[in-house]
């Protein structure tokens, strides 16, 4: 399969995907950020791994061909971007017919909680989600996932849902 990680920054889930996908199989990942990027190359290179790439891309302004993904894959990005729904819309063009698109998102709304009050653990957790704010992220993604994947506006290709 070819896979695109969105937002892959240091690469972890890429380095998943190209386990999973095998020699034979290829990952791209993108992101804007160049010092992840770095790390992830390192990493890449360090495991003397061919069938992973990163390159460097902003998702607000994708210049990539259409139906070439087997699969696209994000793991907390698409709450950090101003317009998730239009991304979606743009990155189902680039799946070949049948191909998957499958989205990791956090919400705040389902924080961890304890039965036993843990102040600490309470501070701790305000302190992520307030950092999460602070970063521009969008905090209720995680729910917000199922209206974006099935807005009626996507191209009318035949890609699969998997949340
Ligand atoms: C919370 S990190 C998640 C990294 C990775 N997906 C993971 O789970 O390990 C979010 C990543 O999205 C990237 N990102 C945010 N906005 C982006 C954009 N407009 N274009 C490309 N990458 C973006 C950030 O640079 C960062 O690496």
């Amino acid at each position: 399969m070819s896979i695109l990680d969105i937002g892959c920054g240091r690469g972890d889930v890429s380095f998943l995907l190209a386990d999973m996908v095998g020699i034979e199989g290829s990952v791209l990942g993108l992101d804007l950020n160049d010092n992840a990027l770095e790390v992830a190359r390192e990493r890449a290179s360090e495991n003397m791994l061919k069938n992973v790439d990163f390159v460097k891309s902003d998702l607000n302004a994708l210049s990539i061909d259409n139906d070439q993904f087997d699969a696209i894959v994000g793991r907390r990005v698409l709450m950090y971007l101003p317009d998730p729904r239009r991304i979606i819309s743009e990155l189902s063009a680039l799946l070949k017919i049948g191909g998957i698109m499958i989205f990791q998102e956090s919400d705040s709304t389902l924080s961890s909680k304890s039965i036993v009050p843990m102040p600490l653990h309470q501070h701790v957790d305000k302190w992520i989600w307030d950092t999460v704010e602070r970063e521009g992220g969008n905090t209720h993604l995680g729910f917000d996932l199922w209206s974006l994947l099935t807005q009626k506006d996507l191209p009318s290709k035949n890609f699969v849902l998997r949340l």
